[in-house]
C-alpha cells in the first residue's frame, strides 16, 4: 500500500456541548475516530492523526486499541486552521489522504475512489441543495478551480451548490511546497488547507474532482449530528448481518454494536439490543432483550431477559426477567425472575423462578459454583462463596449458606402454622359485632 494517511482531529468540537472530545464520541460502541482509522487501515500502512484539544487522553485511547499509528501534535496557537493542522506532519509514501476525525460514516470503497487516477490532487466534492457551512468550489472545464470558504464569498458565491467534502489525496511533493507557502489572510485568521488548492492551479497542476456521497462525508458536529449517523450505521450494520442471514423482526427497533458478531441461524426478536464485543450462534434473542459482551451459542433468551459483560450461555433457555452476569450456564434452564451473578452452572441444573446468588456482601464479589443435574427450588437465595455438587435438590425457599455434597437434599424453612377463622377475626366491624347483638 503506497499511500499514506493523516486524520485531522485536533479541532475542539464545541458543538457537542462534552467534556469528551468530538472524535471519541461513539457511534454504534466505537468512537468517531476509530471508525475512520478503521477505514485508513484498509488502504494504508502509515496513518498518521494530527491533535491539539485534548491530544493526550486521545493518543491513550488509540494506542490501547491500535499499533503503529503515528501522531502529530499540532501548533494551533500559532497556526490554527486545517492548513495549520497539515504543518510539519511527516508522511512515508508519495500520496497522501487527508481524512477528517469527525467522519465516522466513510468507507473503504470511497477512499479507493479519491485514491485512484493521476491527477496531482483528488479532491471530494458534493452537491448540495443548502450548501450553508462548507468551502464553495468552482470548476472549470472538468477540474477544480477554486475553492472559497463560506465566510470568505461574496454574495454570487454563496449560491454555489458544490461544495468541498473535505477530504483530498495529493501528492506529497505538493503538499512539502505548498504547506510551508500557507498564509493566513483571511476572514478568520485561519492557515487554511483549501488554499494548497488555488497554488496547484496557479502552478498549472490538475484538481481532479471526485463526486461523492453526502451521507459518507457529513462531518459530525453536534449531538444531533451524532444521532444521525447512528442511525445510518445502524441500519448498515443490520443490513450486512441480515445478509449474512440473522433474521431480525423490525429490524429498525434493533441496535447491534458494530463490534458485535453472530454465526449461523440466528434470529432476533424486535427491540433486542446487542451491546459491545458480543458473539451469538445459532440462537435466538427474543423481544427487549439486552446482551452485554458475551457469547451466546445455541441458546434462547428472553423476552426481557438481560446477559451482562463476561458471561457464556451454551445450550442454554434464559427467560423473562432473568438477569446473567459474568457467569457461565451450559445446558442449564432458568426460566422466570432470576438473578445469576458470578456463577458457574452445569448441564441438566434448573433454576426456579425467584432464585438469587447473592454474590455481593458490600465489600467483594463471590463465585457459585453449581454442578450437573441440580434442581434449585423457587425463591432460593444462593449465599457465595458455595458449591453445589452434581445431582442435589435444593427445596424452595431455602438460604443456601453451606457447600452440598452430591445426591443431597437441602431444605431450610420455618415450620408453616394455621390459625383457624384468624381472617374474621381480624376483618370484624363494628356493624358486624352489632349484627351479633341482636
Ligand atoms: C473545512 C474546509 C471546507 C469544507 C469543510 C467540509 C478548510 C479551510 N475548509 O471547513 O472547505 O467544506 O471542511 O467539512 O479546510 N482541524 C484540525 N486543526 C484545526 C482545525 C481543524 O485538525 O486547527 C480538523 C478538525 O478536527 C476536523 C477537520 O480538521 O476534523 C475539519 O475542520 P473544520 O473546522 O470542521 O473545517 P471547516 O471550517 O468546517
Ligand atoms: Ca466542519
Amino acid at each position: 500500500m503506497s499511500i499514506s494517511v493523516v486524520i485531522l482531529a485536533a479541532g475542539q468540537g464545541t458543538r457537542m456541548k462534552s467534556s469528551t472530545p468530538k472524535v471519541l464520541h461513539e457511534i454504534s460502541g466505537k468512537s468517531m475516530l476509530f471508525h475512520t482509522i478503521d477505514a485508513a487501515k484498509n488502504v494504508s500502512d502509515d496513518i498518521t492523526v494530527v491533535l491539539y484539544h485534548q491530544a493526550e487522553r486521545i493518543q491513550k485511547e488509540i494506542e490501547e486499541s491500535y499499533e503503529g499509528i503515528h501522531f502529530h501534535m499540532q501548533d494551533a496557537q500559532q497556526f490554527p486552521g486545517t492548513g495549520g493542522a497539515m504543518k510539519g506532519v511527516k508522511v512515508n509514501h508519495s500520496k497522501v489522504l487527508i481524512l477528517n476525525g469527525d467522519m465516522p460514516l466513510i468507507t473503504t470503497g470511497s477512499l479507493h475512489a479519491l485514491m485512484e487516477g493521476d491527477a496531482d490532487i483528488n479532491m471530494s466534492v458534493i452537491q448540495l441543495d443548502n450548501p450553508n457551512g462548507y468551502g464553495r468550489v468552482v470548476i472549470l472545464d472538468g477540474n477544480v478551480h477554486e475553492i472559497i470558504e463560506e465566510k470568505d464569498c461574496i454574495p454570487a458565491q454563496r449560491e454555489i451548490q458544490t461544495v468541498n467534502a473535505g477530504v483530498y489525496c495529493v501528492r506529497k511533493e505538493l503538499l512539502d511546497r505548498y504547506i510551508p507557502a500557507l498564509s493566513n489572510e483571511n476572514a478568520q485568521a485561519e492557515y487554511y488547507l483549501t488554499d494548497i488548492i488555488k497554488m496547484a492551479v496557479d502552478g498549472n497542476k490538475t484538481v481532479h474532482p471526485v463526486m461523492v456521497q453526502e451521507e459518507e462525508f457529513k462531518g459530525v458536529n453536534s449531538k444531533l449530528d451524532l444521532a444521525h449517523a447512528e442511525e445510518i450505521m445502524q441500519e448498515r450494520i443490520r443490513a450486512e448481518w441480515m445478509k449474512a442471514g440473522v433474521t431480525m423482526h423490525l429490524p429498525q427497533t434493533i441496535y447491534i454494536d458494530s463490534r458485535a458478531t453472530f454465526e449461523g441461524e440466528c434470529i432476533l426478536e424486535s427491540g433486542v439490543s446487542i451491546q459491545g464485543k458480543s458473539k451469538i450462534i445459532d440462537s435466538h434473542i427474543k423481544a427487549n432483550s439486552v446482551i452485554e459482551d458475551s457469547l451466546i451459542e445455541n441458546s434462547d433468551v428472553g423476552p426481557m431477559g438481560r446477559v451482562r459483560p463476561g458471561s457464556t450461555l451454551i445450550d442454554t433457555h434464559i427467560g423473562n426477567f432473568v438477569e446473567v452476569k459474568k457467569s457461565i450456564l451450559t445446558g442449564v434452564k432458568a426460566g422466570h425472575l432470576a438473578y445469576i451473578g458470578d456463577a458457574s452452572i452445569d448441564k441438566g441444573s434448573n433454576i426456579g423462578a425467584g432464585v438469587i446468588t447473592c454474590n455481593y456482601d458490600g465489600k467483594n464479589k463471590y463465585k457459585t459454583t453449581i454442578g450437573k443435574n441440580v434442581f434449585i427450588g423457587s425463591d432460593t437465595q444462593l449465599v457465595a462463596p458455595i458449591i453445589i455438587e452434581d445431582d442435589v435438590i435444593i427445596a424452595a425457599g431455602t438460604t443456601v449458606n453451606k457447600n452440598i455434597a452430591k445426591g443431597e437434599l437441602a431444605i431450610s424453612r420455618a415450620p408453616m402454622k394455621t390459625i383457624k377463622n384468624f381472617f374474621y377475626k381480624f376483618f370484624l366491624t363494628e356493624s358486624d359485632k352489632h349484627k351479633g347483638d341482636k
